[in-house]
């Protein structure tokens, strides 16, 4: 293990949106989140469970992909974390104490990582609700992740293998993509570096973990009411076994949910799989994505 601290989840993403009302519309009416409350600068925290939020969408003049936020186990993995970063010359960044409770977070730091330079931000601890979520919508199983499209999805993954704590779980043969978890987290993966054709750098989808089939046949429905349109799916991934249904919202960020992912033990997973590239090895239910928007994706807020 390239790291001595454990992560426990892929807390919460920061995106930016351009018209908040539009999105926090979709975010609940269409996706099933709660809205959390409002922070002091006007960004909008959403839940999907009984932690403070799981997302937040800020307003700004254009959409962009923000930061990731990290849950590590424990105060004492916080701290590791940090001397870990300090020693690769990361240079990590104590959140200030307005911005933490802002946040309702204990304590965290933050950090560039060096080959996207997107900010990447660890805590262990956020204020948990007590209060039931009120949208029935849909049953949130937990589990997020996401994924951003990279000119070098090699050079990335090897980067967070070796400095970040990840491991693969499966790639595509070439390393147009690879499917990556936070160890020691169980899910098959976290993080998804993709290597589209032509791609530039930026969000590709977020994803959210759902109980049951019901939730995504619910959900493929439910947006016919909306207008909104499909990305991929429904479908089935190769590599996870999950099933999926990836849709847009008004800014082209791609929302999924997420059924059935499979589960890595601690200790004695398998090794990963070199996946077929061929278009037929694609999706196991011969679901294609839709290509005619992918320049439409938001770009990620690189740090200087
Ligand atoms: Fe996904």
């Amino acid at each position: 293990m390239s790291v001595d601290f454990r992560y426990r989840k892929l807390g919460y993403l920061v995106l930016n949106v351009s018209d908040l009302e539009r999105s926090t519309h979709f975010a609940t009416d269409v996706f099933g989140l709660d809205l959390a409350g409002e922070a002091g600068d006007g960004a909008r925290f959403f839940r999907a469970g009984p932690a403070h939020h799981d997302l937040i969408l800020q307003q700004a003049d254009s959409p962009a992909f923000a930061r990731s936020a990290w849950e590590l186990e424990t105060e004492a993995d916080l701290d590791k974390a940090f001397a870990h970063y300090e020693r690769i010359g990361l240079s990590p960044q104590w959140v200030g104490d307005n911005e933490c409770a802002n946040l309702r977070l204990e304590r965290a730091f933050r950090i560039v990582e060096p080959v996207l330079r997107t900010t990447w931000e660890y805590y262990s601890r956020m204020s948990y609700t007590s209060v039931p979520r009120t949208n029935r919508l849909t049953k949130f199983q937990g589990g997020k992740h996401y994924g951003l499209t990279v000119t070098d999805c090699k050079k990335v993954t090897d980067y967070m293998v070796e400095n970040m704590g990840f491991l693969v779980s499966d790639y595509l043969e070439g390393w147009f993509a690879s499917l990556l978890r936070a160890y020691p987290t169980s899910n098959h993966h976290s993080f998804a570096p993709l290597q589209l054709p032509g791609a530039k750098p930026g969000f590709h989808h977020l994803a959210f973990m759902v109980e049951e089939i019901d939730d995504i046949g619910k959900l493929f429905n439910r947006i016919k009411r909306y207008d909104v349109k499909v990305q991929f799916g429904i479908g089935r991934h190769p590599t996870s076994g999950s099933i999926h249904l990836y849709i847009y919202d008004p800014d082209y960020f791609v929302w999924e949910y997420t059924l059935g992912m499979e589960q890595f033990p601690e200790v004695g997973a398998r090794e990963p799989r070199r996946m077929s590239a061929a278009p037929e090895n694609f999706d196991l239910w011969d679901a294609v994505p839709d290509r005619e928007h992918a320049h439409l994706f938001p770009p990620i807020l690189q740090a200087a």
